[in-house]
């Protein structure tokens, strides 16, 4: 088989590039390890930034989510058993952010790509990736017990973290940098109706927490928990018995609980690869960079990085110009790396760190209490929240 673009992963980052991809008369075949449902069944963050919802109104599967999609102009910093609102809509002239699940993102994708006939290989495994530093890049995969090759001009490493197209790349070619966070977050889903109509990123002595939202029925809950703890060790009941003591007093008499429809624990790190192209193999998403979810910057620098790509793509097929895919990694990394330092230091201002002491918390009180005072610390939150602009 051959196709112009081979992508790795149907996640969000290779599921939209195939969309665009395909708008611009471009063939893509994407090979993913896992089945539909599977990768429907991951739970993650729900906060897109406009350039994000406006890149899928440009990969035509925006209608859902603005049908359902919850359009926030502003979320509460709660600290000292109070809550502040900062107001994103006036701090950056007008800007929102819409809450709408990354599963549903997926969700529509994949059935944009369906309704197209366009080819999505399941279940693909021992995906391994050939060639990429030469002219002629090929796959080789196996389905139902065949192999298979797929021959392409590129290859779109869109696999994660855990992929198999960034750990194909030569020690020597390559730059990781990461940092591990010495805590993880413990989420809850359940179908009750959200404490608060915007979200509440909480700094409590007792660990973060923040009170997020999937619809008007659905909440999205997580606790700053230590690395050792595990999920099944998590009751429902300890789960919001624990909630309850970092919110503020109004919060908790209105917190409404249920019963847990998923309860799981995630680690945190920063993590940036440099550079993102070696030949003609391209890394997007997850497969380049990992940000804590404090900012909800994950699926949003994704989006980006698949923006410039697909735009690359574009330049070298419609206008048979290599500059897209020269400048490809520097256009992605100056806004990665931005998109790391904010996400950084939300996570530092908002967590507890085990080894620094009573004087750390003090020390995040008088930044938050300075940050809420001040509206030009308040604006520089604000615009990284809602999103750099391109
Ligand atoms: N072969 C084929 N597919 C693979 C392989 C492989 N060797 N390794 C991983 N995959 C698939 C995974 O099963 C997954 O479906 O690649 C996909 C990668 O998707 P994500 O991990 O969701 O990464 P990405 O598409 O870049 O989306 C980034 O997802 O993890 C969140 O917070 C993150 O919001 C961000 C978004
Ligand atoms: C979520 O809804 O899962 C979510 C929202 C905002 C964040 C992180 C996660 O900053």
């Amino acid at each position: 088989m051959r196709t112009q673009v081979a992508i790795i992963g149907a996640g969000p980052s290779g599921l939209l590039l195939g969309q665009l991809l395909h708008k611009a008369g471009i063939d893509a075949v994407i090979l993913e390890r896992q089945s539909g449902d599977y990768v429907l069944s991951r739970i993650r963050a729900g906060v897109l930034e406009q350039v994000t919802t406006d890149l899928l109104d440009e990969a035509g599967v925006g209608a859902r989510m603005h049908a359902e999609g919850l359009v926030h102009s502003g979320f509460d910093l709660l600290f000292q058993e109070t809550r502040h609102h900062i107001n994103l809509q006036a701090l950056t002239g007008g800007k929102q952010v819409m809450v709408y699940g990354q599963t549903e993102v997926t969700r529509d994708l994949m059935a944009a790509r369906a309704a197209a006939g366009l080819p999505t290989i399941y279940e693909a495994s021992k995906v391994t990736v050939h060639d990429f530093d030469g002219a002629q890049p090929y796959v080789l995969y196996e389905k139902d017990g065949q192999q298979q090759r797929l021959d392409c001009d590129f290859i779109a490493g869109c696999d994660g973290f855990h992929g198999v197209c960034r750990a194909s790349v030569p020690a020597g070619a390559i730059t990781e940098y990461e940092k591990v966070y010495p805590f993880g977050w413990l989420g809850l889903l359940a179908d009750t109706p959200p404490v608060h109509h915007e979200l509440i990123y909480a700094n409590s002595s007792r660990g973060f927490a923040l009170c997020s939202q999937r619809s008007a029925t659905r909440s999205r809950y997580y606790l700053q928990v230590p690395l050792t703890d595990k999920a099944e060790a998590w009751s429902d009941e300890a789960f919001w018995q624990e909630l309850r003591m970092r919110l503020d007093p109004e919060a908790r008499e209105t917190l409404v609980t249920g019963p847990s429809l998923e309860k799981s624990i995630a680690p945190l790190r920063s993590f940036v690869t440099e550079p993102m192209r070696f030949g003609r193999m391209f890394l997007a998403g997850d497969a380049a960079h990992i940000v804590p979810p404090t900012g909800a910057k994950g699926l949003n620098l994704a989006a980006t990085d698949v923006k410039y790509l697909s735009m690359a793509f574009i330049e070298y097929y419609l206008e048979r110009s290599s500059a897209g895919v020269d400048h490809y990694s520097q256009r992605c990394l100056q806004r990665i790396w931005k998109g790391e330092r904010f996400s950084w230091w939300f996570t530092s201002l908002m967590h507890r760190f085990p080894d620094e002491g009573a004087i750390g918390q003090k020390l995040q009180e008088a930044e938050l209490a300075y940050l809420v005072q001040s509206q030009a610390a308040s604006t520089v939150l604000a615009e990284n929240y809602v999103g750099l602009p391109l």
